[in-house]
């Protein structure tokens, strides 16, 4: 998770992922841990939450090493403007993008929810971000049309939780 204001909407997504069996583990940000606590997603899943890459996590001295060979998908939701322009570039400076950075994508698909206001999401260094991030192999799932935070209606909006768990399905059927 990153630091957008969708970020309560991942912890409904968080549920019902584990309601239905999935094993979860959420890796946050500091700009996403001011919009929701690491508590809620640490209570929701049963697991710690990853919140530095400095800290031991789970006794695993590397975590981002292990959860990028662990996990079988991984979900960025919301994603930031700012942790496209990261992706795009290749740099690892928090413990989200260094969980991309491990991560074998030739096996393991990692999905991007941008989420942000329409201005944001037409900027053209966005626009560019995205087009590289879609090049490089990632999945982007279109962000939709509707209210946002900053009171206007426009494109931007992070997809309800019900289309990213379908997001996360066909990606691990293909
Ligand atoms: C109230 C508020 C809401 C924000 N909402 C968004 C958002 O929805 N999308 C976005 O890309 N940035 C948003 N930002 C800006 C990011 O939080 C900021 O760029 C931050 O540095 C992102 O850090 P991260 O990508 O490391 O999580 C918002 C900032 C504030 C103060």
């Amino acid at each position: 998770m990153t630091g957008g204001i969708a970020a309560y909407k991942t912890a409904d997504l968080v549920s019902s992922l584990v309601q239905r069996g999935d094993e979860v583990v959420v890796a946050m940000t500091d700009a996403a841990q001011r919009f929701v606590g690491a508590t809620t997603f640490s209570s929701l899943t049963g697991r710690e939450v990853l919140t530095s890459q400095w800290s031991s996590h789970e006794g695993l001295t590397s975590p981002h090493v292990h959860f990028a060979t662990w996990c079988q998908c991984m979900l960025i939701a919301p994603c930031t403007m700012d942790m496209l322009a990261q992706l795009a570039t290749g740099r690892t400076n928090d413990p989200v993008a260094l969980l991309v950075g491990a991560i074998d994508r030739s096996t393991t698909p990692v999905l991007l929810s941008p989420s942000m206001n329409a201005t944001m999401l037409s900027q053209p260094a966005t626009q560019r971000n995205i087009d590289v991030l879609r090049k490089d192999g990632f999945t982007i799932i279109e962000p939709s049309e509707g209210w946002q935070a900053c009171r206007t209606d426009g494109d931007g909006r992070m997809p309800e939780p019900t289309q990213l768990a379908a997001a996360i399905d066909e990606s691990l059927s293909r």
